[in-house]
């Protein structure tokens, strides 16, 4: 059985844990080594990444999103769920919601953060998440009675650091609601490889100025642990819903066909 779906974990997401038959692939990739977790739900083959390290030892900055991507593709899966946690620069969207966003403004800096090395390819991005899977994920989260928003305008920080309330305020002058640090490239890539992507945002506090006092790093991973189980229910419920053979325009992304991965 081919791996169809797979679920990027990300900060305080390690752990696949309802997955069984369980075994490791380690795939080297044009990019670099990659680790991957797969096993099977319900008659599904579901691959498991976690984003950061099972230890999470890799920061935002630094993480091997080609290889990840590149790795994700190599296997055959054609969707993505990835987790984010985020600080909220909008006050309808509150810590404990879930968003399903639709839309990004990158402030990345220094990643490597395309497949294309030759040739001229411009990608078009006017959705960049897939709406197929916002929407499914969507109707998942109704089923179990969550709090969530439909979309939302992810700002991509480059990070490890915390934004400064000036940058808060301009981030939400632009347009953004939430602020994260991994969604790009990731997304980009993924698009790049042909795959349909779909972000679930889970806010765990509200941004630098627009939360009282200091933010640390333990308040956003003690946030999602509070939260881990129902965010484990609502990604399970989608692949439920998800319909693995499904065919999307995210699969042909860069024209007719996707942009190669890898060099070889
Ligand atoms: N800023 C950037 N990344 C984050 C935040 C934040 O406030 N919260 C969780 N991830």
């Amino acid at each position: 059985m081919s791996v169809k779906t797979a679920i990027i974990g990300g900060t305080g997401v390690y752990d696949p844990q309802i997955l069984s038959g369980v075994r490791e692939e380690r795939i080297t990739t044009p990019y670099g080594p990659a680790k991957v977790v797969v096993g099977s739900y319900r008659g599904r083959e579901i691959a498991f990444m976690a984003r950061h390290g099972a230890d999470h030892s890799v920061p935002p900055h630094l993480v091997n999103y080609r290889g990840n991507i590149a790795c994700l593709k190599e296997l055959g899966v054609k969707n993505i769920f990835a987790t984010a946690a985020v600080g909220s620069l909008n006050k309808d969207m509150k810590p404990g919601q879930y968003v399903f966003v639709d839309q990004f403004l990158d402030f990345t800096k220094g990643r490597p953060s395309t497949f294309v090395e030759e040739g001229v390819v411009h990608l078009d991005m006017t959705e960049p998440y897939c709406p197929g899977l916002r929407g499914i994920l969507a109707g998942a989260a109704e089923k179990l009675g969550l709090e969530f928003h439909r979309g939302g305008t992810y700002v991509c920080t480059e990070g490890p650091r915390f934004e400064t309330m000036a940058e808060i305020k301009m981030f939400r002058q632009l347009g953004g609601d939430l602020v994260g640090m991994t969604s790009v490239p990731e997304v980009v890539l993924a698009r790049e490889a042909g795959i349909c992507y779909a972000a679930i945002a889970m806010v765990t506090n509200f941004a630098a100025g627009i939360s009282a006092g200091k933010l640390s790093h333990q308040e956003v991973v003690d946030m999602m642990a509070e939260n881990a189980e129902k965010l484990r229910s609502l990604i399970m419920q989608a692949i439920l819903d998800l319909d693995g053979d499904r065919h999307c325009s995210c699969h042909l992304a860069a024209g007719e066909e996707p942009v190669r991965v890898g060099r070889g």
